[in-house]
């Protein structure tokens, strides 16, 4: 039996990185996925890949920060698959501007995907969740969300939206437990994914600027590390965990 057997699950930012990683190992280990996002080329691509290879994988073009994108896929997702018992809130954007160059316009994007995201997803997947008689939801923070400055590679709205994230988990944790439901949190450090590239790194620059922070080589982490441990909270291995922080980090947050 694999582990996601007769499991459905929504990840959100599925077009790319970590999202996509977590898709693809999720229906690996046999679960249903919807794969969400913003970007609709690559999401048709990826999740066409996903069903070519015998996959069950739909897609649902998802912006996180609208209410009406979520209640459609949500009902979307119902009426395909009749449940939902996985839900990966992964989208996450990042504008590397500190405290005193970000405008009002660059914080309220950042917090608005990032943490207003992270909020609607739980608000419109509960719901059918405590229908159902439980689920697990996993949030993609950051180890920005825990340890500021460097981490958060200049962004400080990505920080304030991370650890809120961090908190949220925990707040929904407490509040739903008794309907079944776990919500945990993963907080990777440095992963080479298309938001690294966007900031015009790659795998060897962003291994040579962190090296010296993370001490397990290679020195940065790759999306299927992030999606390994979506599968570990997403699963009933995990069935007595709730409100945890997962950090796959190479071990920068030991100093
Ligand atoms: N890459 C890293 O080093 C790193 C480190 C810590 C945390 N994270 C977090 O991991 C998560 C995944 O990031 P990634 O590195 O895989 O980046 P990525 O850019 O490869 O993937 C993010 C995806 O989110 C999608 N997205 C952006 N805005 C959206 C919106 N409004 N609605 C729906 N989808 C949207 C993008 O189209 C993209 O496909 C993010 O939450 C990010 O903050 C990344």
């Amino acid at each position: 039996m694999a582990r996601l057997d007769g499991k459905v699950a929504i990840i959100t930012g599925a077009a790319s990185g970590m999202g996509l990683a977590g898709a693809q190992l999720f229906a690996r280990e046999g679960a249903s996925v919807v794969l969400t996002d913003v970007v609709t080329e690559a999401l048709e691509r990826e999740t066409a890949a996903l069903a070519e290879s015998g996959a069950q994988a739909t897609s649902s073009v998802l912006d996180v920060a609208s209410p009406d994108s979520w209640q459609s896929a949500v009902s979307e997702a119902v009426t395909r698959f009749g449940r939902i018992d996985v839900l990966v809130n992964n989208a996450g954007i990042h504008i590397p501007k500190g405290i005193l160059e970000a405008e009002l316009d660059d914080w309220n994007k950042v917090l608005a995907v990032n943490t207003t995201g992270v909020w609607l997803g739980m608000k419109h997947v509960i719901p059918q969740m405590q229908e159902q008689g439980g689920g697990s939801i996993v949030n993609v923070s950051s180890i920005a969300g825990i340890v500021g400055g460097l981490s958060d590679a200049g962004g400080a709205a990505y920080s304030a939206s991370k650890g809120a994230v961090r908190s949220l988990t925990k707040h929904a944790a407490q509040w739903f437990a008794k309907d079944g439901i776990r919500v945990n949190s993963i907080h990777p450090g440095a992963v080479f994914t298309g938001l690294a590239a966007a900031a015009g790194l790659t795998k060897e620059t962003m291994a040579g600027q962190f090296g010296s922070a993370i001490p397990l080589p290679p020195h940065v982490g790759d999306p299927e590390d992030i999606g390994y441990g979506m599968v570990y909270l997403a699963s009933d291995e995990s069935k007595y965990v709730t409100g945890e922080e997962l950090v796959i980090d190479g071990g920068w947050t030991t100093h």
